[in-house]
């Protein structure tokens, strides 16, 4: 029986995750680092909120704002049943999570990351509860996207994905529950292999970002074009995943346009330039 979900990271992620959490019942416990990102994961869980209810799809905003506490102690943790990470992708940094959580929640409760594209298993070797370990990955922004990839490493056990797949089901989404962890999941394997030839036809000068971005709305029916997506998920994010898919075997191509926008700290929606320009930072504006 899951009452309380912990929420650990308040970022692009994290917040919305949250916020699902709470618009399906389920008490949350949200922690970060620092008060800062706290502070700002409520308004943008407030905005969001106050957006549903302006389209009747909730009633009481602060009703479900109520059943979030945000604190930068793991204490809040203590009680909750589930547990669903999405700090940085940074393995030592997801162990360091992991660890903490394995120590101060009761030994019932299931430990689940959002990682995008680190293999579960590493994470769950940092735990004394490797089969109650999973990947639970959601898509930006949680509160509108259906889809949940439900991920075992090599360590979980059958309740604990049957019980995520429940929990998945309970908040609403559309879980896709994989056999294995393969690399890159499902979403991410498609995701990085378009972003792969959409890079290569403009590097080779075929197209510019602007035709195949009007190619991926007009013709593939993606909401989104696919340099526009990149920068909505964020350029870091993106080189990360397409470097752990090569490094695990996905075939790479020749394409320098991501990693150059990293270095020059161009990172998408949340730095407010990618390939395209934004209002502000963390401010998306269709383009
Ligand atoms: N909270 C509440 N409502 C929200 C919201 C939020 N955070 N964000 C958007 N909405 C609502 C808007 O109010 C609007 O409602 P309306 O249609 O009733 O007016 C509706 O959603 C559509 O939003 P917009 O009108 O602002 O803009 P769009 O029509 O362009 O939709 C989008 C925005 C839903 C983000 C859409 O463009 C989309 O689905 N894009 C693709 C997103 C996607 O593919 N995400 C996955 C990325 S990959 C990932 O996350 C995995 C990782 O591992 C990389």
């Amino acid at each position: 029986m899951i009452r309380k979900i912990a929420v650990v990271g308040a970022g692009t992620m994290g917040h919305g995750i949250a916020e699902v959490a709470a618009l399906s019942g389920f008490e949350v416990a949200l922690i970060d680092v620092s008060w800062d990102f706290l502070n700002r994961a409520k308004e943008r869980i407030t905005d969001s909120l106050n957006k549903l209810a302006e389209k009747k799809q909730i009633n009481d905003p602060n009703a479900v704002l109520q059943k979030i506490e945000f604190n930068t102690s793991y204490d809040i943790a203590k009680d909750a049943d589930f547990a669903i990470e999405a700090v940085p992708e940074k393995l030592e940094l997801k162990k360091t999570v992991f660890k903490t959580l394995d120590s101060v929640m009761g030994s019932h409760a299931i430990l689940a990351t959002n990682t995008s594209s680190i293999p579960i298993s590493d994470i769950a070797e940092a735990t004394g509860r490797k089969q109650k370990v999973i990947g639970m990955h959601f898509f930006n922004p949680p509160v509108i996207m259906k889809l949940v990839e439900v991920i075992p490493s090599k360590y979980t056990d059958q309740d604990t994905v049957d019980k995520t797949v429940e929990l998945a089901k309970k908040m609403n989404k559309i879980p896709v529950s994989l056999k294995y962890e393969i690399p890159g999941f499902v979403s991410n394997r498609i995701f990085i292999r378009l972003l792969q030839e959409a890079c290569r036809e403009v590097e080779d000068k075929e197209a510019t970002i602007e035709e195949v971005d009007s190619t991926a709305r007009n013709k593939l029916k993606l909401p989104m074009g696919l340099f526009e997506l990149a920068d909505y998920v964020g350029l870091d994010v993106v080189v990360d995943i397409w470097n752990v898919l090569t490094t695990r075997g996905t075939p790479d191509v020749k394409c320098s346009m991501f990693k150059a926008k990293v270095e020059e700290k161009n990172l998408g929606v949340k730095s407010g330039k990618g390939f395209y320009a934004y209002p502000a930072p963390g401010k998306y504006a269709k383009v």
